[in-house]
């Protein structure tokens, strides 16, 4: 991600007040804040007179917040309860101790070829076809090999070889996946149980890759997720997808019952948890919320100091309890690995073939492959493997064709997440390193490109209006920032604004990131930012009375098939606590 910076500017910026009417009233700021009743009958919530917090107490039965299954498909519970707990296990145990490897499969193992140099299809993660049952994963995809090798390895060795290979999350962040995996790891049995869950909730703007991964090639990531179980010494378990990703449940259910049948999933459980639609779902630290059968709002510490189910309170930022200060887990504080379901993929190839292997692809800081998404302005959407340190320009030309016909790329966006990538910097390297030097972020790699047609008034107004609402509303600087920021781009977009509210914004971009529990604040700042810094001539032109602009729907994506992309409509009606104002 890129480091946030301070909000640049078309024109001086003061701090200033902000007039009343643009300012986001109480009853939006948090979603499960009582709401008027109107709204909340709109959206099919209860009406919220009562004192008990809306989003909350309608969750439970309008939305679906956690189901559960055991690999089997029997319903376990919803919400997800915290299983029994296993008998304690010996910290070092050997993966050869463990019986979590006595099924493990051995079967033969072919070799992967290094990508054609440049080359987009680099068959590592998704398979040119669907791949309908084990059988033909193990016999077409070498399924199978990141367990044997795990076997041989124990713990320690799959996580050098992890680190080695140099793999980062693709969720979002890019953390080194080895060194998560140790630092779970590392506090030993007196922190609790630890737990591993798959991260298949993929929200983020323009990014379609898991879901194209889960659909396809579903084997892979089970497989992922049962080496890092294992890996963690975890109790148990679980994969997260929204209710809604409906193919996706049927092919991990499917992979799950497969692979439990042929002991390839080993005896750390595997559940599926479904969750709710909102973009926070992905959050990690609200992921675990949802796990738990609660809202996705993001909890204050992560993962790794605060998991799944444990028993001691978090601790509030004047409690008095020094939990986090040095990043040491405490007592029962049960570690929790969360890991991308395409990191997970590629734990497999890595360890079946080796970090060197691995290497021969992608860039000395960026090894490998990862998945791409291409839409918006291109004459096809679609989602492609790509080595890493491929040109943008290629990755949207192979995967999208490239822009429509007479029309050139005016600006790319890597998801919501980070600085606008502008039409001169088309020939960055997909990287960490490439597009942090260019002040973006290679985020999930979903690429929304805008033509020349494209207003970036309105596509700014678009991306500062899909965080306002979908932001939770916990950290006030957080709710109330995007909400005023969004509310003055829409002033400046549809012709009312002023200088002023420009300088507004940029005060405001300067401290949403205050004192926040998660990144949604500084996505804010990074990208808005940006497109007021490389775009100025657009927002002047708002200023002085260009026609008024369009509106722009973010592609929170449904589907892609057949190279066109199905936005979610129904997000242009969602409302800041969560509802939905009718059509
Ligand atoms: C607002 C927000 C939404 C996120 N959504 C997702 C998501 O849909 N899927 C995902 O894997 N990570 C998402 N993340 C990143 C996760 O918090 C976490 O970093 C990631 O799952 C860790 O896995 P990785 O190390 O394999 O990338 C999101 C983060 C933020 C701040
Ligand atoms: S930063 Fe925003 S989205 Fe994240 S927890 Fe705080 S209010 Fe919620």
């Amino acid at each position: 991600m890129a480091s946030p910076a301070s909000a640049p500017h078309p024109t001086e910026c003061r701090r200033g007040s902000t007039a009343a009417s643009t300012t986001p009233q109480a009853s939006e700021m948090a979603p499960w804040a009582s709401a008027p009743a109107a709204e909340s009958a709109a959206g099919g919530r209860s009406p919220g007179t009562s004192s008990v917090p809306a989003a909350r107490s309608a969750s439970k039965g309008d939305r679906p917040v956690a189901t559960a299954w055991t690999v089997d498909g029997a319903p376990l519970s919803t919400p997800a309860t915290a299983p029994a707990r296993s008998p304690a296990r010996t910290v070092d145990a050997s993966m050869d101790d463990n019986d979590a490897c006595n099924g493990w499969l051995v079967d033969t193992l072919r070799t992967h070829r290094p990508p054609a140099p440049g080359g987009v299809a680099v068959p590592v993660l998704l398979p040119d076809h669907t791949l309908t049952s084990l059988d033909e994963y193990i016999d077409d995809f070498e399924g199978g090999q990141g367990l044997v090798r795990a076997r041989e390895l124990g713990p320690p060795g799959i996580i050098e070889t992890i680190e080695a290979a140099g793999l980062r999350g693709r969720g979002g962040a890019g953390f080194p996946t080895g060194r998560k995996w140790a630092s779970i790891r590392a506090g030993g049995l007196e922190v609790g149980d630890r737990y591993a869950v798959g991260n298949g909730a993929e929200g983020e703007p323009g990014t379609f890759k898991d879901r194209t991964l889960m659909r396809r090639n579903p084997y892979q990531v089970v497989e992922g997720l049962a080496i890092a179980a294992a890996t963690v010494d975890a109790v148990s378990a679980y994969l997260a997808v929204k209710a809604s990703f409906e193919p996706e449940i049927a092919a991990l259910t499917r992979a799950l019952q497969e692979m439990s049948a042929a002991g390839l999933v080993g005896d750390v459980p595997i559940s599926l948890v479904t969750g709710p639609e909102e973009y926070l779902f992905g959050e990690e630290k609200a992921l675990l919320e949802v796990i738990e059968g609660e809202d996705p709002l993001p909890r204050l510490f992560p993962p790794y100091i605060y998991g799944l189910f444990t028993a001691m309170p978090q601790m509030g930022w004047s409690a008095g309890i020094d939990l986090s200060s040095d990043g040491v887990a405490v007592p029962s504080s049960n570690p929790t690995l969360v890991q991308n379901v395409e990191s997970l993929a590629n734990v497999v190839p890595i360890l079946g073939h080796g970090s060197d292997w691995y290497r021969t692809m992608g860039t000395a800081e960026s090894p490998g492959v990862a998945i791409a998404t291409v839409v918006g302005d291109v004459q096809h959407a679609g989602v492609a493997e790509v080595e890493l340190g491929t040109p943008l320009g290629e990755v949207i030309e192979r995967i999208g064709g490239g822009p429509k016909p007479g029309r050139t790329i005016k600006a790319v966006l890597s998801g919501v997440a980070s600085g606008v990538i502008t039409a001169r910097n088309l020939d960055v390297p997909v990287s960490y390193e490439g597009l942090a030097k260019i002040d973006s972020g290679l985020g999930s790699l979903g690429f929304i490109v805008y033509d020349d047609t494209a207003d970036m008034v309105a596509v700014a107004h678009a991306v500062s209006k899909f965080l306002y609402v979908e932001s939770c509303g916990q950290c006030p600087a957080c709710k109330f920032g995007t909400g005023e920021i969004t509310a003055y781009l829409d002033r400046i977009a549809t012709d009312e604004g002023t200088d002023r509210d420009i300088e507004v914004i940029g005060a405001r971009l300067d401290i949403v990131t205050d004192a926040n529990r998660c990144f949604l604040g500084a996505q804010e700042q990074a990208l808005i930012g940006s497109l007021l810094r490389e775009f100025p001539e657009e927002f002047a032109a708002h200023l002085e009375g260009a026609p008024p602009a369009p509106e722009v729907l973010v592609p929170k994506l449904v589907d892609i098939r057949d190279g066109v992309a199905t936005y979610d409509e129904r997000q242009a009606r969602k409302r800041p606590d969560w509802t939905y104002a009718e059509e």
